[in-house]
């Protein structure tokens, strides 16, 4: 019989009292997931209290795990149970039959044209951003972003202007927090628990399930007709969707709709605004490669303005955005997945019930993957050279089935905002010397935000005609 996956010993596990490893992959999970890749390669084993744990950190494995042998490797219940509360049965928690559906129906709304009106209002807002920046000599990044995936967000799913100060954001952000927490602890207690998170738990997501649900009730009472997710959701003539009155009562119609925006919402935030950030960070930090980039976007006639940005051939900056993405992967771990039955990776047992963890952080970072795997090198994206990026070793937006949904649309958000600003502004870091580190908590996210200098470049006067758009 084959046997489990090498891994660090605990001693202490014959009596099940495995909290070592716990509160290492609590404390910091990055550090010590790439710890264990290093020290024991594609498949590290450990436990956690009586739970099995595997590490995956190969190419063929992972491609084993999120395709060949997906069915046998569901997402975690006790993590998308924990989601469930807020975002109901939406796309990300949803597993066999029911996600096929769900998958079917928003791939399709994906593939109208949203990109295009989503593609619009990114420009749009950005451009009010940049506006707005005028009359400030440096940002705080992070901030700067999340204020503006907020607003192209609210108007772009469900026709609402957010800001950091309302009450859907406020609630996300909480929750976000909460969820991540919960997620990684070993018990938690019922959500009646009188505790002062469970308080704001519940409150976070009363207020967000109640603010949809009365923005989706209007609009279908209204029966108004609108650019946005929302719109699309109710509309699509999808066969799969019953997504027409015909068959489904308007408290079920409404329930759907409430469900997916709140996923796609809480699942396409955090993750943009965390990327825009780190990609803001890469480039100011390497003056020659923004440089580069800045000739390449100088000649606006053939880049056009709008959603026709996203489309301009493959180049340069799409290079520096997987860079990006492969250094700094907002989505640094993948949902844990759970074995329903017995099987075999990589000439090793995995008994039925293994938590079984996938990191892009790890694999990207891993030399055997990547060359010089801590430099910023957007050459590595060179078309010549992206082809002997192995498959599965560069997933930044997952792989197999449940890959995101949303990537198209995060990367037109990623490559606009970035054509925009440099346009306008050349960047640096108000402390060039500090290496930024990451936080892992429900995105890697920087720790401490990041202030950028802005210095306006020479053509001032097109800002000013640019920034007077009224959003
Ligand atoms: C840079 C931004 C983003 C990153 C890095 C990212 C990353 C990911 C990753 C890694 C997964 C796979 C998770 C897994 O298999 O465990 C995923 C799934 C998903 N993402 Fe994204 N995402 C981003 C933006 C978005 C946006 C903008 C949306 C919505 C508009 C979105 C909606 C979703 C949904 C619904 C899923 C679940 C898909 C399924 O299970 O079928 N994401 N994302």
């Amino acid at each position: 019989m084959p046997k489990l996956p090498p891994g660090p010993i605990n001693f202490l596990a014959c009596v099940g009292f495995t909290y070592r490893h716990f509160i290492q992959l609590r404390t910091n999970p990055i550090e010590f997931s790439t710890r264990l890749a290093k020290r024991y390669g594609d498949i590290s084993f450990f436990r956690i209290f009586t739970k099995r744990v595997i590490l995956i950190n190969h190419p063929d494995l992972i491609r084993e795990v999120l395709v060949r042998q997906s069915e046998n490797f569901p997402k975690f219940d006790r993590i998308t149970n924990h989601l469930r509360k807020a975002t109901g049965s939406g796309l990300l928690v949803t597993e066999g039959e029911q996600w096929r559906e769900q998958r079917i129906k928003i791939q399709k709304v994906f593939r109208s044209n949203q990109v295009d009106v989503y593609g619009d209002l990114t420009s749009r807002y950005t451009l009010a951003m940049i506006d707005r920046w005028k009359a400030q000599k440096s940002i705080r990044v992070e901030e700067e972003m999340t204020t503006l995936l907020q607003a192209i967000m609210g108007k772009g799913f469900f026709g609402v202007e957010l800001n950091p100060g309302h009450a859907i954001a406020k609630a996300v952000r909480i929750y976000s927090d909460i969820f991540h927490y919960e997620s990684r602890s070993l018990i938690s207690p019922p959500d009646w628990f009188p505790s002062k998170m469970k308080k704001e738990k519940r409150e976070s997501i009363a207020i967000l399930r109640n603010s949809l649900d009365k923005i989706v009730s209007q609009r279908l009472q209204s029966g108004e007709r609108k650019e946005d997710l929302l719109d699309l959701l109710l509309h699509s003539d999808c066969p799969h969707s019953g997504s027409h009155p015909t068959n489904l009562s308007r408290e079920a119609i409404t329930l759907e709709a409430v469900n997916q925006l709140l996923t796609m919402y809480v699942a396409g935030f955090h993750t943009t605004s965390v990327a825009l950030a780190w990609l803001f960070y890469c480039v100011a930090r390497h003056p020659k490669i923004q440089d580069e980039l800045s000739r390449q976007i100088s000649n606006e006639s053939e880049w056009g303005e709008g959603h026709s940005i996203f489309s301009s051939g493959a180049t340069y900056v799409d290079q520096v955005i997987k860079e990006t993405l492969r250094l700094y992967p907002a989505a640094w771990e993948l949902f844990a997945r759970h074995s329903v039955e017995a099987t075999e990776l990589g000439g090793f047992r995995i008994p039925a019930g293994t938590l079984t963890l996938i990191c892009p952080i790890v694999t990207h970072r891993d030399p055997k993957f990547f060359s010089q795997p801590d430099e910023f090198d957007p050459h590595r994206f060179a078309p010549e050279m992206e082809e002997k990026i192995s498959p599965f070793s560069y997933f930044p937006f997952g792989m197999g089935g449940h890959q995101c949904i949303g990537n198209s649309l995060a990367l037109m958000q990623l490559k606009m905002v970035l054509v925009h600003v440099l346009r306008h502004y050349e960047i640096s870091l108000k402390d060039s010397t500090k290496e930024v580190q990451m936080v892992a908590g429900v995105s890697a996210r920087p720790k401490g935000d990041i202030e950028i200098i802005l210095k306006a470049r020479k053509k001032k006067g097109e800002i000013v005609k640019m920034g007077n758009q009224n959003c």
